[in-house]
């Protein structure tokens, strides 16, 4: 595992290890970022395409989890896609009833991973991702596949916790792995338990500016970074050439 790939073997049991976590994400995650996620998933809404608050246009986030970002959205056309089964059938009965008490018409769920988006060319008008990039296997195949995916001028935004530097990774690594892990622990009631993961994708993600680099290499265009939370959470915003 490095800054840029997950082998398939470590990908595989990360992906065991997220499973695990769902019928406890939503409590961990709060816990984790100290109740300030829910804040963060705002500002990545606000950055979307929209208008008085109701998203516009068809809008795809990729690694949705279990809808903990989708059934906040309103309005729009989403599309939630995912590679896991499980994590899918958790957020569509979620997400979906949400949208309808609002009168939104449903998600599209979609099993696959960002590496190979499957989708047409030029047929989004946004694309989200939240928490999720750090866990993309390849991760500039999967720019490379959102990038194919945008339309022209249109927008990409990411929001995950990079480090600034090699100490603010020391103090974010024993963050995640004596208090937060001591919590998941506590919460799964098992001493093995699958939060570990996150520790291990954060020891080996990034800094901002490497992602920064990265988005302009893959070809985005009015890359800009925003560290909202050293250590736990940078947006990342790029739009596709016109
Ligand atoms: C920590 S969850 C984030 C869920 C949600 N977006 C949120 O805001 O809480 C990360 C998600 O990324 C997904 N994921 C992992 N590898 C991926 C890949 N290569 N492509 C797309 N999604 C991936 C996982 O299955 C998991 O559901």
């Amino acid at each position: 595992m490095d800054s840029e790939t997950i082998g398939e073997g470590d990908w595989q049991e990360l992906m065991r290890g997220l499973e695990a976590t769902i019928p406890v994400y939503d409590r961990i995650n709060r816990f984790a970022t100290l109740g300030q996620v829910d804040r963060w998933r705002r500002l990545v809404r606000e950055r979307l395409p929209s208008e008085a608050g109701v998203l516009k246009g068809r809008v795809l986030e990729v690694g949705c989890g279990p809808g903990s970002f989708a059934e906040e959205v309103i309005g729009g056309e989403l599309v939630c896609l995912d590679p896991s089964a499980l994590m899918l059938a958790a957020a569509e009965p979620r997400v979906n009833s949400m949208r309808a008490s609002r009168g939104d018409s449903a998600v599209e769920f979609v099993i696959g991973k960002a590496e190979d988006l499957p989708f047409d060319d030029d047929s989004f008008d946004a694309v989200c991702s939240l928490f999720s990039f750090r866990d993309w296997y390849d991760k500039r195949a999967g720019l490379a596949e959102v990038l194919r995916v945008l339309k022209p001028g249109a927008k990409l935004v990411i929001v995950d916790p990079a480090k600034m530097n090699r100490l603010h990774g020391f103090f974010g690594w024993f963050w995640m792995r004596f208090w937060v892990g001591s919590y998941a622990r506590i919460v799964c009631g098992v001493s093995d338990h699958p939060w570990k993961w996150l520790t291990k994708t954060y020891v080996h993600f990034g800094t901002t500016k490497e992602y920064v680099r990265m988005l302009e290499e893959i070809g985005f265009e009015g890359v800009e970074a925003k560290v909202i939370f050293p250590g736990m959470a940078t947006i990342w915003e790029g739009t596709a050439p016109k």
